[in-house]
């Protein structure tokens, strides 16, 4: 019942025309024509809760209409990220969008954006999109700890829930994302386990032109139980 209130108020959050990564988006594209129906159950609002048993204790709670403001917290601390990638500070309708922008074709249900909370305190974002290019491949669209708590190994734990999500909620067996030229993270991906596939697309922020390197990981079963 709440899954479905929530979607509610996601669809009638929906912003004609807004859209948070327009380039990414549209370099998500999917080459092909056909998509296989998704059949993943509306998920519940709260991924993981903050637990005495767990050590880093990042908590996950799916991004609707009602976190807009913890969303644009985050967003006022990823700057650097927004000069390098857009040339600016950050866009006026970033939060909304981050809530509501999926690849065309792509349903609501293929859509898994999520604030990440430490203590309680927002100090990240997490954009999936399910089945995309393809079945059976998750594609990250965003994933970003605010820069005050860079270094702490909060991009790490909060890539751990992310492949959590993608191999057991989203049944993926490949994760994919495009990494912008001027953002120099390539290595915080490669130290996740992530290659590049050799495509390289260009890439048109607000006020940057640059390109996008694409980069997959194989989520292979035997590795996701030896986690
Ligand atoms: C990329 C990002 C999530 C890393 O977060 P973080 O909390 O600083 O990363 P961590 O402290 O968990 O680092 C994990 C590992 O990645 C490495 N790493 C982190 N950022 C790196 C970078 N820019 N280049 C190379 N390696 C990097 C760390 O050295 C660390 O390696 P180790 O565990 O072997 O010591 C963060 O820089 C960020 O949010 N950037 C802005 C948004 C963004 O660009 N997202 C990616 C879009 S494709």
């Amino acid at each position: 019942m709440r899954a479905a209130a929530e979607d509610r108020m996601l669809v009638s959050s929906l912003v004609e025309g807004s859209a948070l990564f327009p380039q990414i988006l549209a370099m998500m594209r999917s080459p092909e024509p056909a998509r296989a129906a998704h059949v993943e159950v509306a998920p519940a609002r709260r991924v993981e809760m903050e637990s005495p048993m767990i050590r880093d204790p990042l908590c996950l709670v799916r991004a609707s209409a009602d976190a807009l403001a913890d969303v644009e917290i985050v967003f006022d601390d990823l700057r650097a990220y927004s000069r390098r990638v857009d040339g600016m500070d950050g866009r006026a309708d970033a939060a909304r969008a981050f809530v509501t922008a999926r690849p065309p074709g792509c349903g609501l249900r293929d859509k898994h954006a999520f604030v990440a909370y430490r203590h309680g305190v927002p100090i990240g974002l997490l954009d999936i999109i399910g089945d995309h290019p393809r079945p059976g491949t998750a594609f990250i669209g965003l994933l970003a700890v605010r820069e005050s708590a860079h270094g702490a190994g909060l991009g790490r734990a909060l890539y751990a829930r992310t492949e959590a999500i993608m191999r057991w909620r989203l049944k993926a067996r490949r994760a994919r994302l495009a990494v912008v030229e001027a953002n120099p993270v390539g290595g915080f991906w490669q130290a996740m386990g992530f290659g590049p596939t050799g495509e390289v697309k260009p890439y048109e922020g607000e006020a940057v032109r640059s390109r996008a390197v694409l980069m997959e990981k194989m989520l292979s079963m035997e590795e996701g139980l030896l986690v």
